[in-house]
């Protein structure tokens, strides 16, 4: 089904770019020399790219859809859509803590590498939730005729701020962001 293969591709490219983020905050943690520019590049790509991409997909359409057919997610969809507002918050402490630690030095590493495990850790865990509890329920519930809405949306024929074209800079990003990030992240120069 093409609107669950969209969806858990998606899951793919955010999961790679958070354990990037895992590997950056590890070497922040130790006192390493760490690729600033590369952090940003992936805290930029998380921060924009569920909230313009990804999510308006859940909560727009397949949350509703799922709930136009049973009942029984409502409770994990609210969590879900609950989450995605947190983490909207979450990505800008992480981003108030990466300006202090450029400008204040090591003194601001842990706050910082914490608020990098905090995100990620719960980032993951929505993740999980969604591929282990909800996407079963949705391959129980729907229709042919919803999956066949879904793919058509979210391959962007109807939803055209959904569609190819807009998320083509976003595919950019991402190989920009393996450009440049040192092996074993990417296939950039090593640190
Ligand atoms: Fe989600
Ligand atoms: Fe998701």
């Amino acid at each position: 089904m093409k609107a669950l293969s969209i969806l858990r591709q998606e899951h793919s490219a955010l999961t790679a770019v958070l354990h990037g983020l895992q590997f950056l905050a590890g070497q922040i943690e130790r006192g390493e020399k760490c690729d600033i520019r590369v952090l940003r590049a992936m805290l930029f790509y998380i921060d924009s790219f569920p909230d313009r991409f990804h999510h308006p997909k859940e909560d727009g359409y397949l949350f509703p859809t799922i709930q136009k057919r049973t009942g029984a997610a409502d409770a994990v969809i609210a969590k879900l859509e609950e989450e995605h507002h947190q983490g909207m918050l979450a990505i800008r402490v992480v981003e108030q803590r990466l300006l202090h630690y450029e400008e204040g030095g090591a003194a601001y590493a842990m706050p910082l590498v914490q608020s990098l495990h905090d995100y990620i850790e719960a980032y993951r865990r929505h993740i999980r939730t969604e591929e282990e509890v909800l996407l079963p329920i949705a391959e129980q519930v729907l229709l042919p005729e919803d999956w066949r809405e879904l793919g058509e949306v979210f391959s962007g024929h109807l939803d055209p701020l959904l569609g190819l074209d807009a998320r083509q800079g976003f595919d950019r990003l991402f190989t920009h962001i393996v450009n440049i990030a040192p092996p074993p992240l990417g296939v950039g120069p090593e640190a």
